[in-house]
C-alpha cells in the first residue's frame, strides 16, 4: 500500500464512493419484545442490538440496492452510465433469475453494464469487493458498483427469539474504480462447509413445494457456535490480512468487521490488540445484523460520523454462514 511512482499506470483498485439505505421502519426491543419471548435487556447485552430496520413490502432488495448505489455514485461523483460492471451480494434473494444486478444496473443509470449476483451469505460484501477489485486490476472492468443488500425478514421466522431479534434489512454500496497504487489490500478469505449446519435453512424450497404446512423454509442458527468460532479464528485472519497488505495495527484508523454483534466486535479488537484510537465501526446498535449489507452500511456510519477519514487505512471482515470468512485491508474513499 505504498505510494506510486510518478506517471505510473492506473492498474489497481480502488475506493471511490460509499452508500447507505436504512429502510424507514426502526423497531426497537421493546416492540421485538411484543413478538419473541425476550425482554430488552437480554438482547441489548447479547447482542449490542437497540433497534434495527425492517423494509416494507415497497422496499424491495432492487429498490434498497439501487438507492445504497445512487448514494455511493453521488459520494464518487460518478455518473450510472460510466459504470461498467455491477456485482450485487445478498443471501436473502427468493428470485432465481434474472440477476438481482442486471435491474440495479438499470435502476441506477448503468443498463448495459455487466451484472451479476454472488452469495456468500454475511461475507458476501467483502468477497465481492475482492472480484471487483481484481476484474478491474485484471483490465476486465473499471468503475464498477459492489452492493450488499438483504431483505433478511423475509426468511426468519417473526416469533423465533433465537434469531428475530438479530437480523434485519437494508443496503450499502460501494464503487470502485482504477487508481495508480493499490487502494485494496489483498484478500484473505476461506470456508469451513463442515460446519455449514451453524447456520442453515430449516428445509428447502422444493421440499416446502411439495408439502406448504410446516411453512417457508426460514433460517436456523446455533449462535453460540458460531460466536466461538468467529472469536477463536477471524484474529488470525485478521492478521494474516494486515501482514499481505504490508500494513501494521498502528497505521490502521478504523476496523470495520461484520456487525454481528457487538460483543463479538469488542472481543475481536480485544483479542486483536487493536489499539486505543483505531475507530470501531458500530452500525449493529441501530440497524442490527445486516448480513451481506453489514460492512459497508457500517462504513458509511463511520464515515458520516467523521470518525475516519478520505484515503485512512481500515480493516474490513466479514463472516458468517458457510461458515466462510474473507478480509482485506482497504484505503477509506
Ligand atoms: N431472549 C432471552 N433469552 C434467550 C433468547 C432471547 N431472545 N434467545 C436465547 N435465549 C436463552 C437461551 O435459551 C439460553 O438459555 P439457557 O442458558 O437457559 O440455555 C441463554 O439465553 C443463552 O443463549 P445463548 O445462545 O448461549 O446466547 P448467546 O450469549 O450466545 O447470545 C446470540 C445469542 C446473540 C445469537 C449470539 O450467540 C450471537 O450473536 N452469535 C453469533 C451470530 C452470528 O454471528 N451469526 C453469523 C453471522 S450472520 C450470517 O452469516 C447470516
Amino acid at each position: 500500500m505504498s505510494a506510486p511512482p510518478p506517471g505510473a499506470r492506473e492498474d489497481h483498485a480502488r475506493l471511490l464512493g460509499v452508500g447507505a439505505y436504512r429502510p424507514r421502519r426502526s423497531v426497537d426491543n421493546s416492540e421485538m419484545c411484543r413478538r419473541i419471548d425476550s425482554t430488552e435487556e437480554w438482547i441489548l447485552t447479547r447482542s449490542g442490538i437497540r433497534s434495527r430496520r425492517f423494509a416494507e413490502d415497497d422496499e424491495t432488495l432492487e429498490y434498497m440496492a439501487g438507492e445504497a448505489a445512487g448514494k455511493a455514485l453521488a459520494y464518487a461523483g460518478i455518473d450510472g452510465t460510466e459504470v461498467d460492471t455491477v456485482i450485487t451480494a445478498s443471501m436473502t434473494n427468493l428470485v432465481q433469475t434474472p440477476p438481482l444486478a442486471a435491474g440495479v444496473a438499470t435502476l441506477t443509470g448503468a443498463n448495459g453494464a455487466a451484472a451479476f449476483d454472488l452469495s456468500a451469505a454475511c461475507a458476501g460484501f467483502c468477497h465481492a469487493l475482492e472480484v471487483g477489485s481484481a476484474l478491474i486490476r485484471s483490465g476486465s472492468a473499471r468503475n464498477t458498483l459492489v452492493i450488499g443488500v438483504e431483505r433478511s425478514t423475509d426468511i426468519v421466522a417473526p416469533d423465533d427469539r433465537t434469531v428475530a431479534f438479530l437480523f434485519a434489512d437494508g443496503a450499502g454500496a460501494v464503487v470502485l474504480g482504477p487508481g495508480p497504487e493499490p487502494g485494496i489490500g489483498p484478500v484473505v478469505w476461506g470456508s469451513d462447509g463442515e460446519k455449514g449446519d451453524a447456520l442453515d435453512m430449516t428445509r428447502t424450497w422444493p421440499e416446502f413445494v411439495s408439502d406448504p404446512a410446516p411453512g417457508q423454509p426460514v433460517i436456523r442458527m446455533d449462535g453460540r457456535r458460531i460466536f466461538r468460532w468467529v472469536v477463536e479464528g477471524m484474529v488470525d485472519v485478521a492478521h494474516q490480512a494486515l501482514d499481505k497488505a504490508g500494513v501494521t495495527l498502528d497505521e490502521l484508523s478504523a476496523f470495520i468487521p461484520h456487525q454481528a454483534n457487538a460483543r463479538i466486535i469488542r472481543m475481536l479488537a480485544e483479542r486483536l490488540g487493536l489499539p486505543e484510537r483505531v475507530a470501531i465501526a458500530d452500525d449493529i446498535t441501530e440497524s442490527g445484523n445486516t448480513c451481506a449489507a453489514s460492512v459497508p452500511l457500517a462504513m458509511e456510519r463511520l464515515l458520516a460520523q467523521g470518525r475516519a477519514g478520505r484515503g485512512e487505512l481500515a480493516l474490513l471482515m466479514g463472516f458468517g454462514a458457510g461458515l466462510g470468512y474473507s478480509a482485506q485491508v482497504v484505503r477509506l474513499p
